[in-house]
């Protein structure tokens, strides 16, 4: 694999080789001393278009750990500005000596167009696009998930028979594709709950359940992912109030407690407190959020290394020496 534009392209295979890789990157992330040299000597760009917290900032700590060079490019302030292409910028940055593109966009298929259009000669990373993809983030989250309920001891493992419910606003959730696409691939079961208005044309035709009724779902669920209403993409129209959003749809204490004794409550973040999710659920021993953060810097170093690492040594032999 050159890029990683979608959750989709990757095989079982794939992922669970991210994953176990992720588990060595968790490790290494664990020692006194973090550092990698697997990429010393690269350039890797992060090309963000769209404003982002966690992406950003896990995308440049793995990128650091793995020694590469960084240079970050935010569209704001930039010759965007001035009406500047997506080809142009992205060929600019490559004759810098760019040796890999980290891209965040607002449009739907940026990435892709950027890997296959031959303007520029490096791999790309989707750091998320549009309502399309946001591969690395559902990365982090199996990964939590494979973590928590099948242990960390599950090298080679997959989700199988695993039951994820991703909960809220998926018409313009990346994050809830990227999602269904990947722990298919795991094998989980995965449920979708969420008011019809945000829901998307063809969603029967994804590779999981819907259902409305989001009590009799949780009672069954080993993981409850609360997904962000994205009112920045939202028709006001088509919006239930939040007061009516939060009973149905929204995670309370009480809603937790319906939950099977060893599930836990996911969020991709950044989290609408109140909305979908109240604080007591947010700041519980269940709630992963934290987690999922610190998981999404080993998950990029993995993806980094695998895609670029090229004849270094594979990252179990290229641990620093114990001190
Ligand atoms: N989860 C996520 O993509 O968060 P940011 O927008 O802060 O990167």
């Amino acid at each position: 694999m050159r890029h990683l534009i979608s959750a989709a392209d990757l095989t079982r295979d794939d992922a669970v080789l991210i994953l176990d890789t992720t588990e060595e990157m968790a490790r290494v992330s664990d020692r006194p001393i973090k550092k990698l040299p697997a990429l010393r000597g690269r350039t890797i760009c992060n090309l963000f278009f769209e404003d982002s917290t966690r992406t950003r900032i896990s995308f440049e700590a793995a990128e650091k750990r793995l020694s590469a060079d960084v240079i970050n490019f935010a569209a704001k302030g930039s010759s965007v500005s001035k009406g500047e292409s997506l080809k142009d910028t992205a060929q600019t940055l490559e004759a810098m000596g760019v040796d890999a593109v980290v891209i965040r966009h607002s449009a739907s298929g940026a990435p892709y167009r950027l890997a296959t259009s031959g303007w520029i000669d490096a791999p790309v990373i989707n750091a998320g696009d549009g309502t399309h993809q946001h591969p690395t983030q559902a990365l982090l989250d199996a990964f939590t998930m494979r973590r928590r309920l099948v242990g960390e001891d599950a090298l080679g493992q997959d989700l199988t028979g695993k039951r994820i419910t991703l909960v809220g606003d998926v018409l313009h959730s990346r994050v809830a594709r990227s999602n269904v696409d990947l722990l298919h691939t795991l094998g989980a079961d995965v449920t979708l709950v969420a008011p019809p208005t945000l829901l998307p044309v063809g969603v029967e035709h994804w590779t999981c359940d819907v259902s409305y009724d989001l009590d009799a779902v949780l009672l069954k669920s080993d993981a409850v992912m609360m997904l962000r209403v994205q009112r920045e993409r939202m028709n006001a129209a088509f919006f239930p109030t939040e007061r009516e959003y939060s009973r149905r749809y929204g995670l309370d204490g009480e809603r937790m407690a319906k939950m099977p004794e060893h599930g836990i409550v996911m969020h991709p973040g950044p989290m609408v407190r109140g909305m979908e999710i109240t604080a007591e659920v947010a700041d519980s021993d269940r709630c992963t959020v934290v987690e999922q953060v610190a998981n999404g810097v080993h998950t990029r170093m993995a993806v980094l290394y695998l895609l670029l690492g090229g004849n270094e040594p594979a990252v179990s032999h290229a641990r620093p020496t114990d001190s």
